[in-house]
């Protein structure tokens, strides 16, 4: 060997390892890790991202069937490493973006560039939602590990406008999508790092953790069931031929104390040429929502089954009582299970008055429920009813793992993921 490849091998190596202690990646990071908050004032559950160069905190709401990760690129969006995805290259295939826009009429800006094929990022909570150009960026997430902080140096995300942000909390600048789409945070996780395509959640009233990756959950066992697919699109905007980003699991009666209530089945099912009907999960509905049919059955049953007096409700429920008429046991409130039965009569999510009541003042409680009237999914079950709940959404295997409440009190706000390797 030459003396001078010898040196510039030398070179290239420790340039190498100066990068790497730059941004003190672990060469491999078992798992991924973002914090989450619950804001109360909205009740949205929020995280915080590093994005762009030079880095700047992002704060974001969580969305947990969220296509993929869009922020506000109008307002204040300062980078060096923005890069529109072209029309027809591979990130809008991997996409599925079937809408280019060939020129943009305004100053050229991350979200404002020629050829720049869309999509339709969405803000569910306003709703609102828009064409927004798909990009990347750099962005900076917390190993789990050893909580150093990993970079990915081409992000996807779609660039939204500052009216995109209503209603969203406080210092929020974007969406969090975690749903099931090839660009979704978690898929470009698993595929950046090689990572299992599992993910843990446990959200708490204040502190609460998502985990990317395989994480042990011997802790808190799991009971699991199959996450379904719904083939047609629950977005704001649907794309024709647009698979559901949703996780659905197929809830198959729902039952009180253990006696099922009457709910016309047809509406618990998908239908897979409308895409309504079925059971999802959201992390942007603080409370359950149910198609209206069931939620009277719901309500009627357990006012029945509780048998004590109601008070006037408090919107936006429906049944509230007084907290001294209720005692309490060490799932919380002692007021009937409403048990979400699945695959077969012995698999079921049991929530418990922890779950189920809300304290709306300091003498009232209500049945955490909201009545969504005639909606496109019969069943949206909501962040009140997943909080100190171990989830794990195992896309691999296509199938949920659910703890129902984990006992000891205020596990999410501390739980330690820990990876699986
Ligand atoms: C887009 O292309 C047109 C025509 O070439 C050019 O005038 C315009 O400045 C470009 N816009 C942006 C945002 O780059
Ligand atoms: C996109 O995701 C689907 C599963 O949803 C997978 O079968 C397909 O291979 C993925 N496509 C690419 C290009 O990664
Ligand atoms: C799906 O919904 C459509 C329209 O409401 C209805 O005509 C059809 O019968 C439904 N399919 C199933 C399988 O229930």
């Amino acid at each position: 060997m030459s003396l001078s490849i010898f040196f510039q091998l030398a070179l290239l190596c420790c340039l190498l390892s100066l990068s790497s202690a730059k941004t003190g990646r672990p060469s491999h990071p078992k798992g991924l890790i973002f914090r989450v908050s619950k804001d109360p004032s909205t009740l949205q559950y929020t995280t915080q991202i590093k994005q762009r160069t030079p880095l700047v905190p992002v704060k974001l709401t969580i969305d947990l069937g969220g296509q993929f990760l869009w922020t506000d690129c109008e307002k204040g969006y300062t980078t060096s490493t923005y890069r529109p995805a072209r029309c027809n290259s591979s990130p809008c295939s991997l996409a599925k973006s079937g809408n280019c826009m060939t020129e943009c009429y305004s100053p050229a800006r991350p979200g404002c560039t020629n050829n720049t094929c869309t999509l339709f990022p969405d803000n569910v909570i306003a709703p609102i939602a828009t064409t927004g150009t798909l990009g990347s960026d750099v962005i900076s997430v917390q190993s789990a590990l050893d909580g150093t902080h990993v970079t990915i140096s081409k992000f996807l995300f779609v660039c939204g406008s500052t009216s995109l942000l209503d209603k969203l909390s406080t210092g929020v600048t974007g969406m969090a999508g975690l749903g099931r789409t090839n660009v979704s945070m978690p898929s470009q996780f698993f595929n950046t790092f090689n990572l299992k395509r599992k993910f843990g959640v446990c959200l708490s009233p204040s502190n609460g953790a998502i985990f990317f990756g395989d994480f042990d959950s011997s802790t808190a066992p799991l009971t699991y069931t199959p996450l379904l697919i719904n083939p047609i699109s629950t977005a704001s905007i649907v794309t024709e031929g647009e698979v559901s980003a949703d996780y659905f699991i197929g809830v198959k009666s729902i039952r009180i104390n253990q006696k099922p209530i009457p709910i016309n089945t047809k509406l618990l099912s998908i239908n897979a040429t409308q895409g309504s009907g079925g059971t999802k999960l959201s992390t942007v509905h603080p409370y359950t929502v149910l198609e209206t049919s069931i939620f009277k059955a719901l309500v009627n049953a357990f006012v029945k089954e509780l048998n004590v007096p109601k008070v006037r409700s408090v919107a936006p429920f429906g049944a509230c009582f007084s907290s001294k008429s209720i005692g309490s046991v060490y799932t919380g409130p002692a007021v009937p299970t409403i048990d979400l039965v699945l695959q077969s009569k012995d698999v079921y999510w049991r929530i418990y008055g922890w779950n189920s009541m809300v304290e709306v003042s300091k003498d009232v409680m209500c049945l955490g429920f909201v009545d969504g009237g005639n909606p496109t999914t019969s069943i949206v079950i909501g962040g009140h009813q997943v909080e100190e709940n171990l989830l794990k959404i195992d896309v691999e295997s296509s199938r949920l793992g659910f703890s129902s409440l984990v006992y000891s009190k205020q596990i999410c706000a501390n739980y330690n993921f820990v990876a699986k390797s």
